[in-house]
């Protein structure tokens, strides 16, 4: 068995970090490729070097582009690498162009794909990661849901590779990594703060709605931290808004932060305003249990909300203010996380390898 870890952006990294440390204690042959999907240090390279990873042994280099061009790129450079490689699996985390690239490439190979975190579904068709989620899917031979829901939606859309039901990886990153974080020095925090991020296209590549999201940060009576993701960073500098932005009162725009960081600003943060998919789980992990407001129309996270930390609160900045008012004046009490043990990783190479 020789198994392809393929990874392109920051989410699928942190993802994909319990696995490749598995596959790795095992001694188990395996390769990690990155597509370059995400290029920069700051949401590429600090996530192997703060998290200790075994680095990439092949590196594509596809950088940024059109959805086609990207997709077109990441799988013409994977389908070359699994051949030189000679890999037999291939896992792909996800629902990012690089997941898509990566599970087309191989099962157009005939080799088996594993898509770790299989069965999510937002149903909102102007997502490119619903294409990509759905198609990586229904190649898949192996569908690592994390969750029942998660497992039922595969039943229901009749896949044809098998269904184990495993947690999410992620809540074993939260679990592996926050003792190290906690050691870790941190960037001084102001106290009570909230946390930010944005960078979903439907959101920032729209300019009413980053005006939304100023109106609501201006009408926040707290700190807010906010770790910019390079889209968002670069739109709003397009939208000529970034100005408005940074001179909001009592915000801190801060460059996209490690993973060690992160997390610590999740557990110490009053609550959390966030488009990202990853953070809505990373949220329920038992030690963070935060409270999130999750800017999007929709989530293909619907156990964040079932077990009471996610609120889908849209983009309209008199909806968001609206329901964090409510939680400010009414509290909030955290239920249990629906993603797992922390065992997903182990769960996942013992399939792989069975
Ligand atoms: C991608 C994923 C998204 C995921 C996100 C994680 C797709 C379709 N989207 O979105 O699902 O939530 O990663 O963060 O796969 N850029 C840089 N430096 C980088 C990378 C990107 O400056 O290292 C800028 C470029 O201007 C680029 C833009 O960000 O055009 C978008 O990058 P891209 O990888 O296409 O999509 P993301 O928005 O990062
Ligand atoms: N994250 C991070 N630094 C940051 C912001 C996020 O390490 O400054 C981590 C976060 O903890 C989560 C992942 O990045 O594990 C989420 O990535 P992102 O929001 O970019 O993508 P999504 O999950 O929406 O696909």
């Amino acid at each position: 068995m020789r198994v392809a870890v393929v990874v392109g952006t920051r989410p699928e990294i942190i993802k994909m970090s319990p696995i490749i440390r598995e596959l790795g204690d095992r001694g188990l042959n395996f390769d990690v490729v990155h597509t370059g999907q995400h290029y920069d240090h700051e949401v590429s390279d600090i996530f192997f070097e703060e998290l200790n990873l075994h680095s990439p042994d092949t590196y594509l280099g596809i950088g940024s582009g059109s959805q086609g061009e990207q997709t077109g790129k990441a799988l013409i450079g994977l389908e070359k690498t699994f051949k030189k490689l000679q890999s037999k699996i291939v896992l792909v985390q996800g629902d990012t162009n690089t997941v898509l690239a990566g599970a087309l490439a191989a099962a157009k190979m005939g080799l088996k794909v594993g898509h770790v975190e299989a069965g999510l579904r937002s149903y909102d068709l102007r997502m490119p990661e619903e294409h990509n989620r759905r198609l990586a899917d229904h190649c898949s031979h192996f569908l690592f849901a994390p969750t029942e829901n998660s497992a039922d939606i595969l039943k229901d859309e009749d896949v044809w590779g098998d269904i184990h039901v495993t947690g999410n990886t992620v809540i074993d990153a939260c679990i592996q990594n926050m003792a190290i974080a906690e050691d870790k020095a941190l960037i001084d925090l102001p106290s009570d703060y909230v946390l930010v991020t944005a960078h979903r296209a439907e959101n920032v590549d729209d300019r009413e709605v980053l005006k939304q999201f100023i109106e609501v940060f201006e009408n926040i009576p707290r700190p807010k931290v906010y770790p910019i993701h390079p889209r968002a960073e670069k739109m709003f500098k397009q939208t000529r808004l970034y100005d408005t932005l940074k001179n909001i009162e009592g915000i801190h725009l801060i460059k996209p932060q490690g993973y060690l960081e992160f997390l610590m600003l999740m557990k110490n943060a009053r609550y959390i305003l966030t488009d990202s998919g990853g953070i809505q789980e990373e949220a329920t992990a038992p030690n963070i249990k935060k409270k999130v407001f999750v800017l999007r129309e929709s989530t293909e996270r619907p156990e964040s909300v079932e077990a009471g930390f996610a609120e889908v609160v849209g983009t309209d900045s008199g909806d968001i203010l609206k329901a964090i008012d409510e939680f400010e004046e009414r509290g909030w009490k955290p239920g249990e996380c629906p993603y797992g043990d922390g065992r997903a990783a182990e769960r996942i190479v013992d399939i792989i390898s069975d």
